[in-house]
């Protein structure tokens, strides 16, 4: 870090997002460049930190680079380090945590490179073999080595930024918020455009949609570690807060739709919307997306049904995916971006996506499949699923009938009973008759 020039900071993101975060860091007017992956570097005066940190929606968190140099072993680290200007860097009585990462390095211990880190600062600090008081503000302080380069930064934002601050409680199978978010800018969505997300869980693709459409900062309602560092005058944070707030803007938006099978899911992606502020720009209803509709010619969806990784089992989930194009058939006119942890879904239902793009949802690999409409190479245009009437009324009947199974499997062992009509001519268009007498069908159109 020079002392009076620009400072240079990092956005760090997950692997496949950078892009997108490179395009938001552009949109604040920063110039910013890949290092490597999953890091971002630009350059900015003090607002830069605060800017950064309140805006940036799919970044992870926001870096400041207290000094970069080659190090080959433990000696050349500690010398490196010590020599960062900490007294000018660290509030007073800082209590300093360090984090670290080694990548295709000869200095491959974390643990190691932890406590020498620390060593080298609080020597820095105290002089050699001191001590420092450090019970004021927690600062932690990032030493990632990529080969013989080490880059030394301390971490502006302290939670990581996917914490906005509306989630009461984590649910297996949620997405973070920051990939979320990214997903909504991949699909470029615009807020003119109905958006729907059939399988919404706790709501975080539509809050992140209407936190978007209305020109929401995400770190509105949070703090973040650097709002008493030295550098950044206290006023800063008052006045950025100030100027982000006037830029919120709800008029004009499309309808935002989440649904979800589950009703306590539905309670809790309301309450999420409530405490991000955007509850009345965002439905959620409780529905089964096999009952998708809308009375809209054209929107999004944006979606990323269960995978069978993390939450239901792969069976019921490979029926969703198989399922999927007869549902979103009923929606011409519409994209899709659908967001998926198996990598064969375009055989599975035997359609090529418009666009993918390889992401990680925690550690699981995903893709974001997408399909316009118009694209359909047997057409000039036309919608992005097709199905012929046939495989539609195909799927109702199969889900009428499944549902139907469940329901007098459970009735018939109680009551020792095996000879009952199954199914009588449940669904229009599928007008016959199934009996069942024991471990026979018969079946009358
Ligand atoms: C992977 S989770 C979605 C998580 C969500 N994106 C979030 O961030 O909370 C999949 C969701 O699909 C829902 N789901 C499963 N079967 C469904 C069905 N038949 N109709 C609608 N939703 C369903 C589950 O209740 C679950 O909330």
């Amino acid at each position: 870090m020079s002392g009076s020039g620009p400072l240079e900071l990092i956005a760090t993101a997950a692997f496949g997002i950078e892009a997108t975060v490179k395009w938001e860091l552009g949109r604040l007017g920063y110039r910013a460049k890949v290092e490597s992956p999953g890091r971002l570097v630009y350059e900015g005066d003090a607002s830069a930190i605060v800017r950064s940190n309140l805006w940036l929606r799919a970044a992870d968190r926001v870096l400041m680079v207290a000094g970069r140099f080659e190090a080959e072993d433990f000696d050349q680290l500690y010398e490196g380090l010590r020599s960062v200007p900490w007294k000018a860097l660290l509030p007073n009585e800082a209590a300093v945590t360090v984090r670290a990462r080694a990548v295709r390095s000869p200095i491959s211990s974390p643990r190691s490179v932890q406590s020498i880190a620390k060593r080298a600062i609080v020597d820095s600090i105290a002089g050699r073999g001191g001590s420092m008081d450090e019970s004021g503000e927690p600062v932690v302080v990032e030493v990632h080595i990529l080969g013989h380069q080490v880059t030394v930064s301390l971490d502006t934002s302290g939670d990581g930024l996917h914490k906005r601050g509306y989630r009461p409680r984590a649910q297996a199978g949620q997405l973070k918020e920051t990939l979320a978010a990214a997903l909504v800018m991949i699909c470029r969505w615009r807020r003119d455009e109905p958006l729907l997300d059939p399988f919404c869980g706790s709501g975080t693709v539509a809050i992140e949609a209407a936190m978007l459409a209305s020109n929401r900062a995400p770190g509105l309602n949070r703090s973040f570690a650097s709002e008493n560092w030295p550098m950044v005058e206290t006023n800063l944070w008052t006045t950025e807060r100030e100027k982000a707030a006037s830029k919120i803007d709800t008029s004009g938006i499309a309808p935002i739709v989440g649904c979800d099978i589950n009703p306590q899911t539905v309670g809790l992606a309301r309450q999420c919307a409530h405490n991000a502020g955007v509850e009345d720009i965002t439905e959620f209803q409780l529905r089964d997306y096999r009952q998708t509709q809308s009375a809209h010619n054209a929107g999004w969806v944006i979606t990323n049904p269960p995978y069978g990784i993390r939450v239901g089992d792969v069976d019921e989930a490979r029926q969703i995916h198989r399922d999927l194009p007869v549902i979103l058939s009923r929606l011409p006119g519409w994209s899709f971006g659908i967001f998926l942890g198996v990598d064969d879904f375009e055989q599975l239902i035997g359609r090529r996506a418009d666009h993918r793009r390889k992401l990680y949802n925690a550690r699981i690999r995903c893709t974001l499949y997408q399909f316009l409409p118009g694209r359909d190479p047997k057409k000039e245009s036309g919608p992005a699923f097709s199905v012929s009437i046939n495989e539609s009324l195909a799927e109702t009947f199969r889900a009428t009938l499944s549902k139907r199974i469940r329901h007098f499997r459970r009735w018939s062992d109680r009551r020792g009973i095996f000879a009952y009509r199954l199914y009588d001519r449940n669904t229009p268009g599928a007008e016959l008759t199934i009996d069942r007498y024991a471990d026979h069908l018969r079946i009358v159109d």
